[in-house]
Formats: C-alpha cells, sequence, structure tokens
C-alpha cells in the first residue's frame, strides 16, 4: 500500500496556467516577441528562467539580454503575475481534487506540495489550503529544477517514506520525468493525451478510485 501523496501545485490543485500566459505574454510583447496559448504549453512545470530563456529562444533574442537585464525581465513577469493572482478564488481549484487530498488525510497518509513555483506558498495561503499539507517543497529548497528527481526525493524524504511508497501528480511532461526517475508513481492529470511514461493518465480527481489508487 502506498504511505503518502506528493502534488505539483500549478495544473494539478489550481488552475494558474491562464495568470503564468497572461503575465509572460505580457513581459514578452514589451521586448516585441509574440506568442500564443499553444506555445505555453512549454512552459509548463519548468522554472521561471527557464521559461524566460525558451521564450527569448522563441522570439530569436536569446543573445540580447545579460544576467542583469533577464533578471529584471523575471521580476516584471512576476510583479504582474502576482497583480493577477489577487483574482485567484476557490473557483480556480480543480474539480474533485479537494475532496480527493481530505480523503487521503482522513487516512492518516501524509501530503506534500512539490512545486517549480516560488508563489506556491502564496497561493497556498490565498486559497486557504496550506495546512492540507504536512510540507511544501519549492524552488526555495532544492538546486535542481524538474525533471531533476531532486524536488519529488526531497518531498518523500520529509514525509518521511520511500519514494517506492509515494505517489506523485503532475500535469507537466518535466513532472512526469522527474516522478519516473525518482521511482515515484506517476499519475499525469491532462485532458490531453499528452504525458509520456505516466503510470496513469486522467483527466481529472474525479476520475481517481481513491482505494484502488494507494493499492497500486
Ligand atoms: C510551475 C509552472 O509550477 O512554476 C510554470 O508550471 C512556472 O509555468 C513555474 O514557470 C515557476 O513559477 P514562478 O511562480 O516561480 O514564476
Ligand atoms: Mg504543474
Amino acid at each position: 500500500m502506498k504511505k503518502g501523496m506528493i502534488f505539483d501545485l500549478d495544473g494539478v490543485i489550481v488552475n494558474t496556467t491562464f495568470y503564468h500566459f497572461k503575465a509572460w505574454q505580457y513581459l514578452a510583447k514589451q521586448i516585441n516577441i509574440y506568442f500564443d496559448i499553444s506555445f505555453n504549453e512549454n512552459l509548463k512545470g519548468i522554472s521561471r528562467i527557464e521559461s524566460l530563456e525558451k521564450i527569448l529562444i522563441y522570439g530569436d533574442k536569446e543573445k540580447i539580454f545579460n544576467t542583469t537585464e533577464k533578471y529584471i525581465l523575471m521580476a516584471k513577469k512576476n510583479d504582474y503575475y502576482v497583480k493577477l493572482l489577487s483574482k485567484l478564488s476557490k473557483r480556480d481549484i480543480f474539480p474533485g481534487v479537494l475532496d480527493f487530498i481530505k480523503q487521503t488525510r482522513k487516512k492518516k497518509i501524509p501530503c506534500a506540495i512539490a512545486s517549480a513555483s516560488k508563489n506556491a506558498t502564496l497561493i497556498l495561503e490565498r486559497l486557504n489550503i496550506k495546512d492540507y499539507f504536512n510540507v511544501i517543497v519549492d524552488p526555495y529548497s532544492v538546486t535542481n529544477s524538474k525533471p531533476n528527481p531532486e524536488i519529488f526525493l526531497m518531498a518523500a524524504n520529509l514525509i518521511n517514506i520511500l519514494p517506492s511508497e509515494a505517489i506523485g501528480f503532475e500535469d507537466s511532461q518535466a513532472g512526469i520525468d522527474g516522478l519516473n526517475k525518482a521511482n515515484i508513481f506517476s499519475v499525469g492529470i491532462s485532458s490531453e493525451n499528452n504525458l509520456v511514461g505516466a503510470k496513469l493518465l486522467v483527466n481529472s480527481f474525479k476520475k481517481i478510485n481513491f482505494e484502488q489508487l494507494i493499492m497500486v
């Protein structure tokens, strides 16, 4: 039986994808780079700096900005993103996910967050759901970003279970790859059939049978 759950935040618990997209689009426009929501798929699960690098490559501007300028660009994106987050509400939480977490906690199974976002704690506090999680692992606590397994291994360690005893939930390819490298049972949450290597793929937590899942 599995003994712990590790959740990604953006795209798994809360739908922040559009806010991230809007904020990157706003920033990119200022440096004459234009992209649409389909390009945004490439930015899921990866760090802020990696997202910026991908946007710059897409716009053929990867050699134009030095490190300091890149930090300024990222700060602008984040300021705008955080402003957009003021609109965040319980309505942005995906259907079924809180019931699933409540069921998990009732069974005394610990839950961890493993998020690539430096805004993870802010979002959890704003939605008043932080107390559901025993630990929050975010980029402030790790050196390597997804698909490196470090963040997931640390989360499993902090809830005192072996990776093989954990189940991880991810909406990004980088996340699924990281879970698989960590030897954690990977559940892909996606409405498209686009997560390669997920051990289980569902489009909603509503489709997950808790009792069956913990026996995998
Ligand atoms: C991930 C998102 O959770 O966090 C990415 O899927 C985002 O799209 C990354 O770039 C970093 O987020 P933040 O909030 O630290 O800029
Ligand atoms: Mg995600």
